[in-house]
């Protein structure tokens, strides 16, 4: 049995990485701060350390009690919002809890490191044009300049490593008592399940017309099970860009979202927001090639809106 450690286990993505895997025989050590992870979100078969990762003495205790054979790095703050108010926060947060990852990993000889970046990176630098990895890079909010930095101090390790860029991710997966459960959460789809539930109006920025890829947790966690069996079989610096390669206004998701669920939304419509990019779709060809991945849904998007507004009535 595989041996993995998973950084920010007990957030939205990582508990929904942590469940596919255990599903796999994988064993698994989550650590997370609890910051905007929740205790509920961690699986009862997994062994839990409540750490900050800035703290790299308390952090080294669960390397010098594991002989682990990768790390899956997801903890991070990732919201753009807040990092345009509060930029320090966020850099100090992700590039050193990253650097201690990485001086870890080395010192106890954990070879292959599985990295959560993200398309906000691409900025608004390739127009309307799906991003491919080699895409030109300029991130607009210090979110992305964070996971560049982290990129670029990964790509420098030494380590084996395989980073993927994940787009949208949005949907629950009500059954299995997965899903977004900070209330900090400003995720769109997240918003609108929300809006229903709280009967409020939704705030939409910059007229509705930012364009998004749109993919399903569920995917995103599947995608983290290929990566680490493909990393397990062979030594391998990849960047991979995670997304289905589709793009929707916001508007086409409110639309859709009313459609799927039968209900009706109220918008109202506000000014663009610092940081956001105007168009970030994903350019999958390399995903679907190196992993052979297809989504699992048949209907991804419809899925997504169900299942969101599923789990906020469950909760
Ligand atoms: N949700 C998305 O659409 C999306 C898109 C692209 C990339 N990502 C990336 O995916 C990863 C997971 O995102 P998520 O949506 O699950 O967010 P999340 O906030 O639900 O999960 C992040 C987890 O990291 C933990 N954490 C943060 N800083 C920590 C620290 N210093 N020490 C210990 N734990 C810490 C938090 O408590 C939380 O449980 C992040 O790296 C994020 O940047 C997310």
């Amino acid at each position: 049995m595989k041996n993995i450690l998973i950084t920010g286990g007990a957030g939205y993505i990582g508990s929904a990485t942590v469940d596919i895997l255990l599903r796999y025989g994988y064993a698994i050590t989550v650590v997370d701060n609890l910051f905007r992870g929740f205790l509920s979100g961690i699986h009862e078969k997994t062994h839990f350390h409540s750490v900050d990762l800035l703290q790299k003495n308390i952090l080294e205790q669960a390397f010098k009690t594991n002989k682990f054979d990768a790390v899956i790095h997801l903890a991070a703050l990732a919201y753009v919002k807040e990092s345009t108010e509060n930029p320090k926060m966020y850099l100090d947060n992700n590039i050193q809890s990253t650097q201690n990852i990485i001086e870890l990993c080395k010192k106890y000889e954990v070879g292959k490191l599985i990295f959560s970046s993200s398309c906000t990176i691409f900025g608004n630098e390739n127009g309307d044009s799906p991003v491919k990895e080699e895409s030109r890079i300029k991130p607009i909010n210090p979110y992305g300049e964070s996971k560049v930095i982290c990129e670029n101090l990964i790509k420098e390790s030494g380590l084996d490593y395989i980073i993927l860029r994940y787009f949208n991710v949005a949907g629950a997966n009500p059954e299995k008592q997965l899903g977004i459960k900070t209330s900090f959460a400003s995720h769109l789809v997240h918003a609108l399940s929300r809006a229903v539930i709280t009967d409020i109006d939704v705030s939409i920025n910059g007229n509705g017309s930012y364009v998004r890829d749109y993919i399903h947790v569920d995917d995103v966690a599947g995608i983290h099970l290929k990566a680490l069996q493909y990393i397990e079989q062979q030594k391998c610096r990849e960047i991979i860009n995670c997304g289905y390669g589709e793009g929707y206004t916001v508007l086409d998701i409110v639309n859709k979202f009313e459609q799927v669920n039968s209900v009706k939304i109220r918008i109202k419509k506000a000014e663009f927001r610092v940081g956001d990019p105007q168009y970030l779709v994903c350019d999958n060809t390399k995903l679907k090639k190196i992993f052979s991945w297809r989504s699992s849904f048949s209907k991804p998007l419809e899925h997504i809106c169900k299942s969101s507004l599923e789990w906020e009535k469950l909760r």
